[in-house]
């Protein structure tokens, strides 16, 4: 198994905003002995040189950030990680993020994985901390059983002095484990 990965071409393209996919990307690549490239440096063309890719970025109003470079192109074996506040355990929610982010025809083909980040009010850019005072808004006015996943997190954590943060190495474990069957099955 060590072998095949060390012969397989794998590349980990992530997009983030406060750091928390980047860290998950690195200690990915790290594991995976794969490049580790910034979405913005990755030509789509690129995709198809590596035999799979792993993408991942954070969760901004349920949208997966940047998705779209390996959701409408060509790109073989696909793993795809998400990071958001929500917890990863919150079935319901995760589905609804895969369904509205990827068509059918990716994610049929993708694994995709849910791992936690973490949020610091205090480094929030300006359109961000709007947004986070919409959704504080937007929540208070619904009873807390009609509260999203993420509406209940933002009540939580709105106005923290100190950072949040879910971040933990060990849970791209599972990750990690599924690229290293793939890999072990390529015969490359
Ligand atoms: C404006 C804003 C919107 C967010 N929306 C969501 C969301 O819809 N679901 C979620 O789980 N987390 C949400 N988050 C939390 C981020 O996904 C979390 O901070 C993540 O760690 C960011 O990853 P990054 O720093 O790598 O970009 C939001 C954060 C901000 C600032």
């Amino acid at each position: 198994m060590k072998e095949a990965l060390k012969e397989a071409k794998i590349g980990v393209i992530y997009k983030s905003r406060y750091g928390t996919a980047r860290q998950y990307a690195a200690w990915i690549a790290e594991e995976l002995g794969a490049d580790l490239l910034e979405r913005s440096a990755v030509d789509a063309s690129r995709l198809a040189s590596y035999d799979l890719v792993v993408y991942g970025g954070g969760i901004y109003g349920g949208k997966i950030n940047g998705v779209d470079l390996v959701a409408n192109h060509e790109c073989g074996r696909l793993v795809i990680f998400t990071v958001g506040l929500a917890d990863p355990a919150s079935a319901e929610y995760f589905y609804e993020v895969v369904d509205t982010n990827l068509q059918e025809r990716v994610h049929k083909n993708a694994a995709v994985f849910h791992l936690r980040g973490g949020i610091d009010y205090k480094r929030l850019g300006f359109a961000h901390r709007a947004t986070m005072a919409v959704l504080r808004r937007m929540a208070l006015k619904r009873s807390p059983e009609e509260r999203s996943e993420v509406e209940r997190l933002v009540l939580e954590t709105y106005g923290s002095k100190s950072k949040i943060d879910f971040v933990r190495r060990d849970a791209i474990e599972p990750l990690v484990g599924h690229v290293k069957g793939v890999v072990a099955g390529l015969g490359v």
